[in-house]
């Protein structure tokens, strides 16, 4: 049998849409994440809409962000925004809430942790 993809582990594409919606429901709600709040746009439709594109294509599925938006290059897309790791420590605290609240089996969940952390950490392009 070939070894299920990520995304199969996760459990698919809906699985990852509750995760992407309760991330961004944290984003909104915790007063402790508002420095990484405001950079985004008051409207969060369209950020919760692209973290699932990437996030399936990331993970195995259909690359639906490359397809509309070409190569993700993260890092210089997020360079219009200060991330050190205050902000770094915001965006994984709404994730790890996502992923708390999530159906994910643990060891699946405990992996997805250490990959986010390492992107967010490689997203900083400040100090402090
Ligand atoms: C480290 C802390 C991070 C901060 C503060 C941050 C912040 C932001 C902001 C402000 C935007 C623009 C959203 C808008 O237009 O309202 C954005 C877009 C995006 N972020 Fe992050 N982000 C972080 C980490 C990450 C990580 C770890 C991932 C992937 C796992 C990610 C994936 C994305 C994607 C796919 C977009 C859409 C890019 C585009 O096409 O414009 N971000 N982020």
């Amino acid at each position: 049998m070939a070894p299920q993809s990520l995304i199969e582990q996760i459990g698919g594409e809906s699985v990852i849409r509750i995760l992407v919606d309760k991330f961004y429901d944290y984003m909104d709600q915790l007063p402790e994440v508002e420095v990484i709040r405001k950079l985004h746009q008051e409207d969060l439709t369209e950020a919760r809409e692209k973290l699932f594109e990437f996030l399936v294509g990331w993970s195995g599925g259909p690359p639906l962000y490359i397809s509309k938006y070409g190569h993700p290059r993260l890092r210089m897309r997020h360079m219009p925004f200060p991330i050190g790791e205050k902000e770094r420590d915001q965006w994984m605290l709404c994730m790890r809430k996502a992923l708390e609240d999530s159906e994910i089996d643990p060891s699946v969940k405990a992996r997805l942790d250490g990959q986010f952390l390492h992107i967010a950490d490689f997203m900083k392009n400040i100090d402090g």
